[in-house]
């Protein structure tokens, strides 16, 4: 059997201030100050235009109304043409420009594009691929972040940026490197690779019989002498199915090592930058290897990447013009609760040209992504790119204006009203706006664990099973209740929620599973969902019954699982409704006191229970065995929970999403009907209409 390491998750678009923090007004020093809600701007790489043409492109996005300006992220050859002699006259020119028009900017750390000078002298800085062939200049994120050698480089001409620009007034903030990662060929199996592994581990387990047994290795004869005869697993070298403890520890340490090089750049910059320019990296939440959690604490901000059209056919019938409603604002809820400041660095303005099709967004598409952005809290929102070029990798990649440079595209044009929309939201912010209370009393977290969505799909037991997916079946069901949902990871307080969610959370430990047990006796109303608790941190099974620490707390055992193949699909019943699932199921056996919600209507345990709830102290714990093919029944399961907690909620359509941010409302309609915005008859519109058309947005303030 083969097995990817590091699979490689579906077109799931693929995700924080709480929403305590989007009604509080930030400290007078931050870089993100409430009051100015949320900037807008776009990348420009003058270093590929004529400089006759700078001042007029640059002039051309203040007219869009544009805040900021992107420069510098792949420049290596032109600020370092060769070794050790730097350039940076045509930057300063261009960022002047930029300041000429009371534009912001947003520099770059070159570092995804080495320039070729460095490679060929020094190929060992270059990455190796699963089947070992060393990876070559041509095109970027060519190197190896473990190579001390790649590490000095990079270091050298962060320093001389900052040196250089740190002080500069213009210069708003940085972004690291660009979409850390090795665009699918993860993790990189070269030496220097290999080296850092083997100190991780060493770490970790001081001992070579302390990883034996953890990684199990009794098993096949696979006993480590010494931490050097151990190799990043990779099935391009192994035979027979990798060992599922080395993989996750392989990603463990994929996921420090990155956020260990994001540190060491940001910490170059900052030995040299004016504490109030702010540092952040550009995320991927599609490729979950980079893990953002491990940098919360190094950024001011954390920014993330997001094209949400470009032919996916699994987010409705118009996903693949509007993108995934869900998906998108998942991960915008993601982001924001990380470390309070969230933001888009890269939102697609148009076409762009790598999808499979690369179909036209839906009209107003684009304005509606960035309001919804608007609405989850986002302190900027910037696109990948100004013009569209004319030649490279990107041809046919929109931008905001076309090929000949000027015209601005429809794209554009839906910036431009964004901007000048949220400079008119900024005459009507009134200082701290408190959150409405019927809103506050729904707010909800999920819990997300990086650790436990990779240990999931390293082994799925069914290739229906689609983990991202799990977790937004219960996400649309909050949305439609109206719910603010923070997607929080483990460290932060879950007793600021009066509801938390806990999707598939494979991987426990016996204190998570006290907090979860005091939450709900504290008056917490805890949902569970399938697969949660099966395994140790190791990733071990229980010696004990199956899922054994969570069963007191459900209130219930778990007598054993069923998947079933295409194209089977069986039933599951609750409240009179039918629903169809095949991914998962687990047939219940509840304790005395604990009730059963949803019974499994076919297959030989007809009658069988797969969803329960129980009274624990002052709150409640639900669990939901079964994983159902469209999510109803979980949305409907949600709603019994809050309904039996007293708590009102709305009835929303799946994807017509409302959310308050700092004292305005914004509905974004991302169905392919019109819906009716929740708008009290005596309030005066911001923006959009009573009636949300599709790719509609309407604005209020109470
Ligand atoms: C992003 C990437 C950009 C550009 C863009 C094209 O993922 O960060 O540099 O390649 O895709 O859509």
């Amino acid at each position: 059997m083969k097995r990817l390491l590091f699979p490689i998750l579906g077109a799931c678009a693929l995700i924080a201030s709480t929403p305590s923090s989007r009604a509080e007004t930030a400290p007078a020093t931050t870089p993100f100050p409430t009051a100015d809600l949320m900037r807008i701007g776009v990348y420009y790489y003058p270093e590929a235009w004529p400089e006759d043409q700078w001042a007029r492109d640059i002039g051309n996005m203040k007219k869009m109304n544009l805040e900021f300006v992107h420069l510098g992220e792949f420049a290596w050859a032109f600020m370092e043409p060769t070794e050790g002699h730097y350039d940076f006259g045509w930057l300063e020119r261009a960022v002047k420009l930029c300041s000429d028009q009371g534009l912001k900017v947003i520099l770059c750390t070159p570092s995804p594009t080495p320039p070729v000078w460095l490679t060929q002298n020094h190929p060992e800085v270059l990455m190796v691929d699963a089947a070992g062939r060393r990876m070559l200049h041509g095109t970027r994120q060519q190197a190896t972040w473990s190579s001390e050698q790649y590490r000095s480089y990079v270091g050298k001409i962060d320093a001389e940026l900052a040196r250089r620009f740190g002080h500069n007034p213009a210069v708003w903030g940085w972004q690291l490197d660009n979409e850390l990662s090795h665009y699918g060929k993860e993790p990189d199996y070269s030496e220097a690779s290999q080296v850092k592994f083997h100190a991780w581990l060493k770490a970790k387990y001081e001992r070579i019989s302390a990883l034996n047994r953890d990684w199990g290795d009794s098993f096949w004869s696979q006993m480590y002498q010494n931490f050097d005869q151990i190799r990043l697993p990779n099935q391009d070298e192994l035979v027979a199915q990798l060992n599922p403890q080395a993989v996750l520890d392989a990603q463990r340490w994929f996921a420090d090592e990155a956020a260990d090089y994001l540190r060491f750049q940001a910490g170059v910059l900052r030995q040299y930058c004016d504490p109030r320019q702010w540092v952040t990296t550009n995320f991927m939440h599609m490729f979950p290897m980079v893990d953002p959690a491990r940098s919360a604490q190094d950024f001011e901000i954390i920014t993330w990447t997001h094209y949400p059209a470009h032919g996916n056919l699994n987010e409705g019938p118009l996903g693949f013009r509007l993108g995934g409603a869900a998906s998108m604002s998942f991960y915008h809820d993601y982001t924001r609760s990380l470390n309070g400041n969230e933001g888009l660095m890269e939102l697609q303005p148009g076409q762009v040209n790598w999808g499979e099709v690369n179909p036209q967004p839906y009209p107003g598409a684009v304005h509606l992504w960035i309001m919804r952005a608007f609405a989850a809290g986002a302190k900027l929102v910037c696109s990948y790119r100004f013009r569209e070029v004319l030649a490279g990798a990107e041809m046919y990649h929109s931008g905001f204006v076309g090929t000949d440079g000027v015209t601005p595209t429809s794209g554009g044009e839906q910036y431009a009203q964004a901007a000048r929309e949220i400079a008119l939201l900024r005459q009507r912010y009134r200082p701290g706006a408190a959150m409405p209370a019927a809103y506050a009393a729904r707010r909800t977290a999920i819990l997300y664990s990086i650790d436990s969505r990779w240990d999931v799909d390293n082994h799925k037991q069914s290739v229906r099973w689609d983990t991202v997916e799990h977790m937004l079946r219960y996400y649309r069901g909050l949305k439609e209740l109206g719910c603010p949902v923070d997607v929080i990871t483990e460290d932060k307080d879950f007793s600021a929620y009066p509801f938390l969610v806990v999707p598939a959370d494979q991987l426990v430990n016996a204190k998570l599973v006290r907090r979860w047990q005091d939450y709900a006796e504290n008056g917490g109303h805890l949902v569970i969902t399938c697969r949660t608790g099966q395994k140790d941190r190791r990733g071990h099974l229980w010696e004990g019954p199956w899922a054994a620490p969570i069963l007191d707390l459900i209130g219930a055992k778990i007598k054993f699982y069923d998947t079933l193949p295409a194209p089977y699909v069986a039933k599951v019943e609750a409240d009179g409704q039918s629903h169809d699932w095949f991914s998962w199921g687990e047939v219940l056996a509840p304790n005395e006191g604990t009730t059963a919600l949803a019974h499994y209507a076919d297959q030989y345990y007809a009658g069988g229970i797969a969803a329960v709830t129980r009274a624990l102290g002052r709150g409640t714990v639900t669990y939901v065995g079964v994983d159902t093919r469209d999510g109803a029944l979980e949305a409907h399961l949600l709603r019994g929970v809050f309904t039996r907690a007293g708590v009102a909620v709305r009835n929303f359509a799946p994807d017509f999403l409302v959310d308050w941010r700092d004292g305005f409302w914004v509905a974004t309609n991302f169905t392919e009907k019109s819906q009716p915005a929740p708008v009290p008859a005596a309030t005066t519109l911001l923006a959009g209409g009573r009636d949300v058309p599709t790719a509609g947005v309407t604005i209020w303030q109470e």
